[in-house]
C-alpha cells in the first residue's frame, strides 16, 4: 500500500487522533497513547528552521523508531521553499505523511506569518501549500483553524477547498479562531461546514475530551475522525472511550485505581529511559495529577511526587498507594483464614 492509500484507510475508520502538542506528543507519549487506542499520531511541530540547519532539537523531534507509527510530522514555518525544503528532509525519517502548521496562535510564530499567521494571507497559505506538495512524494495534510478573528464569516470553508484544489489529501481543523488562542468554546459548526464542500477527509478538533464528544463532533460534523490534545494529557484514556464509544456507543468503563497507578509508572519509567532521571521524572509530572484523579488521598500523593526528583523515590510513593489500597483486603482475607 502507498502512504496515501495507508492514509486513506486510517480516515475511513473513523481515527480518533493523538494532536500534536509541543514538549508533550513526544515518542514516549505517542506510544503511550496508541497503547490505550490512539490510531494515528502527529509529532510536536518541528520548526524548519531548525531542522534545516540539524539542530539538536529538531532531529530528536524527526526520530521516529520502528514502532512509532503510523505518525505524520509537523513542520511550520513563513517561507514556502524553506517549508518544501524542510518537508523533503522531514520524509526521510519515515513518517507516513507531512503536516503543516497553519493552526499556531502564539504570537512569537503567528506574528511572523507561520502558524495561524497564514490565516492572514489565504491566498500565500495555498500557494505555500501546493508548493509543499510538489516537492514531498508524501501526502501533505494541513491543520488550521477556522480563521484569524474574528471575521463574521470565517474563511475556512473557501480554503478548504483551496487547499483541496492544491493537492493537499486531509485537514485537521482546530474550531477556534487564532485570536481566541485556547479560550472560548470550539465551534464546531464550521468543521461541517468546510465537509460539506470537500471530498478530502477532515477531521474536527478542540474540546473533544470523552467518548460522547467524539461521537457527538463526528455525528455533529460528518467529518472522519476527531483529534484530541489537552485531556489526553491528563486522561490518555479518552482514547479507548472514544473509540468503544465511536464503534460501539458504549461509555468504556473508567480506568481502575490499579491502571492509573500501573500508567503513572510506565510513564515514569519510559520518560526517565529516554531523556534521563532529572528531567525524565520533571516532564512526567503534567501528567500525573490527572492519571491519579479520584484514587484515595490523591492531593497528598499529589504533593508528595511534586516535591519527589527520582525515580525509585516516585515508584515508592506509588507503591505505597498501592499497598495502602490493598492493606483492607489482605487484612481482612487475614481475619477469615
Ligand atoms: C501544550 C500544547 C502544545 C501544543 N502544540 C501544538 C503543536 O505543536 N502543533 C499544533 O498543531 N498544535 C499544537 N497545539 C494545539 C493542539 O494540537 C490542539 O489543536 C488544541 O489543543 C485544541 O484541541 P484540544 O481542545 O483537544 O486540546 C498545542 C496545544 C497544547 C495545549
Amino acid at each position: 500500500m502507498t502512504n496515501l492509500e495507508q492514509l486513506l484507510a486510517i480516515y475511513r475508520s473513523k481515527p480518533v487522533i493523538l494532536a500534536p502538542m509541543e514538549d508533550v506528543t513526544d515518542v514516549v507519549f505517542r506510544r503511550l497513547c496508541r497503547s490505550l487506542g490512539a490510531h494515528f499520531c502527529v509529532t510536536e511541530f518541528v520548526n524548519v528552521e531548525g531542522l534545516l540547519r540539524g539542530c539538536k532539537r529538531a532531529k530528536r523531534k524527526l526520530v521516529l523508531p520502528a514502532d512509532d507509527q503510523p505518525t505524520a510530522i509537523q513542520i511550520y514555518g513563513s517561507d514556502p521553499d524553506r517549508l518544501a525544503e524542510a518537508a523533503e528532509v522531514a520524509a526521510e525519517a519515515g513518517p507516513l505523511a507531512i503536516d503543516i502548521n497553519c493552526g499556531c496562535w502564539v504570537p512569537k510564530i503567528a506574528g511572523r506569518g507561520a502558524g495561524a499567521g497564514w490565516l492572514r494571507e489565504p491566498e500565500a497559505m495555498v500557494a505555500m501549500a501546493k508548493l509543499v506538495v510538489s516537492r514531498t512524494k508524501l501526502p501533505v495534510t494541513v491543520k488550521t483553524r477556522i480563521g484569524w478573528g474574528p471575521e463574521s464569516h470565517m474563511p475556512i470553508v473557501d480554503l478548504a477547498r483551496r487547499l483541496e484544489d492544491a493537492g493537499v489529501v486531509a485537514l485537521t481543523l482546530h474550531c477556534r479562531t487564532a485570536q481566541m488562542g485556547h479560550s472560548g468554546a470550539a465551534d464546531w459548526t464550521w468543521a461541517k461546514r468546510a465537509r460539506e464542500v470537500v471530498s478530502m477527509p477532515v477531521i474536527v478538533n478542540g474540546d473533544i475530551k470523552s467518548g460522547p464528544d467524539a461521537l457527538r463532533a463526528i455525528t455533529e460534523t460528518g467529518c472522519e475522525g476527531v483529534m484530541v490534545g489537552r485531556r489526553a494529557i491528563e486522561h490518555p484514556w479518552v482514547f479507548r472511550e472514544a473509540r468503544a464509544m465511536i464503534d460501539t456507543g458504549v461509555d468504556h468503563p473508567q480506568p481502575t485505581i490499579d491502571e492509573r497507578i500501573d500508567l503513572c509508572r510506565a510513564h515514569l519509567i519510559a520518560n526517565v529511559e529516554a531523556r534521563g532521571e532529572q528531567y525524565g521524572v520533571a516532564v512526567t509530572r503534567r501528567h500525573l495529577s490527572g492519571y491519579l484523579k479520584g484514587i484515595p488521598g490523591a492531593a497528598a500523593v499529589r504533593q508528595a511526587l511534586v516535591v519527589t526528583d527520582t525515580l525509585a523515590g516516585c515508584l515508592a510513593i506509588l507503591d505505597d498507594v498501592r499497598a495502602r489500597r490493598h492493606a483492607p483486603i489482605a487484612q481482612a482475607a487475614e481475619v477469615h483464614a
